[in-house]
């Protein structure tokens, strides 16, 4: 099988070379001997037209599982510096490229679905626009739609990307939160999107979920969600659709409150008037001001006569210094 040999100096500029012409054989590992270093190549051919020592040997094959792990593996490192963070969302892959490397959209392409064979979609990330927070997406491979289901803690998630907000990276703090409830609790669930929180509470617990959400597409996704996953869910789910701000007053109060607050809503005093016993406050937070946020909320329990305690928590990056957090306020005691 043909392979290139390369003096170790040189193995680290030869890999790039490699890559950039698509060459590198995934399937198999190179190896180490002596001074040398024997790359797996597609092609021996054209590794030899370009100057290269292309050699007969037999190297290891990977295990199936292990064959690519990142884009990393795949393309060259100006590329893969260059791009943005990955998301695979049902059978929709979805990156940020920046403009410089447009040109280079078909090896990128050709890399993920490598990475992920079952994807049917590549999608371009843009940015978060309007109340409804939906992100621009465009597509750059595959079939021209934007819709999917998404498999995420034992639910299944029908998503339209084009006119609703989701994030699979939340995965692991919607399972947190899930863990928190207990059975018997009646939860709200303000700004609830397609429901990703409300399916994932209420597949682990018996619980009652008056969610909100003003966006009409994604109450149409969240009624087919609830649907979707009728089979498994111990606990139910009642939508309402409608503004947050219009709605909740007119709500009575819930043992907890989950708000995924969209960037730039200020709905702790309202979220925090409905929660008897537990608020989960999303918020996006600047490193600085973590304390200071800490005790705004204090200072608000204490203005609806509550006694809380509040421990924030820092769910992810959002820019440079500023995180989404999460503040778990718990109600001790109504005065
Ligand atoms: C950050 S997203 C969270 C969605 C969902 N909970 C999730 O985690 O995927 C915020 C959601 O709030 C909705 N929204 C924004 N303003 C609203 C309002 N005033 N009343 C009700 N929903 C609102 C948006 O349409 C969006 O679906």
């Amino acid at each position: 099988m043909a392979a290139v040999r390369v003096e170790k100096r040189r193995a680290k500029e030869v890999l790039e070379i490699l890559k950039e012409r698509n060459l590198l054989d995934g399937r198999r590992k190179p190896i180490r001997e002596g001074d040398y270093v024997f790359f797996p190549v597609t092609n021996g051919e054209l590794a030899r037209s370009l100057g290269l020592d292309v050699i007969n040997v037999e190297l290891p094959m990977r295990p199936e599982r292990q064959i690519y792990k990142n884009l990393t593996d795949l393309l060259p490192g100006d590329i893969v510096e260059g791009l943005g963070r990955l998301d695979v969302i049902g059978d929709i892959a979805v990156i940020t490229i920046p403009e410089e490397l447009m040109d280079r959209v078909d090896v990128i392409a050709q890399a993920i679905r490598k990475l992920y064979p079952q994807v049917k979609v590549i999608a371009r990330r843009g940015f978060h626009e309007g109340k409804y927070r939906v992100r621009r997406l465009e597509v750059i491979w595959g079939e021209d739609r934007l819709e999917t289901i998404h498999k995420e803690n034992g639910v299944l998630i029908k998503v339209d990307l084009a006119s609703v907000f989701f994030n699979p990276r939340m995965k692991g703090e919607r399972y947190r939160i899930a863990q928190l409830v207990r059975d018997g609790e009646k939860i709200l669930l303000p700004f609830a999107g397609v429901l990703p929180y409300a399916l994932v509470i209420a597949r682990m617990r018996k619980v009652k979920i008056t969610a909100v959400e003003l966006n009409p597409r994604a109450v149409e996704l969240a009624y087919e969600n609830i649907e979707l996953n009728k089979r498994w869910l111990k606990g139910e789910i009642e939508v309402i659709q409608g503004d947050v701000f219009k709605v909740l007053p007119e709500l009575p109060e819930f043992d907890r409150v989950v708000s995924p607050t969209p960037k730039g809503v200020d709905a702790l005093s309202l979220t925090l008037s409905k929660a008897k016993s537990y608020l989960h406050y999303y918020d996006f937070v600047h490193e600085d001001e973590i304390e200071a946020f800490k005790e705004r909320i204090i200072r608000e329990c204490r203005r609806q006569g509550k006694e809380c305690s509040v421990r924030v928590k820092r769910i992810a990056d959002y820019k440079p210094h500023v995180y989404k957090v999460c503040a778990d306020v718990e109600v001790k005691q109504n005065r």
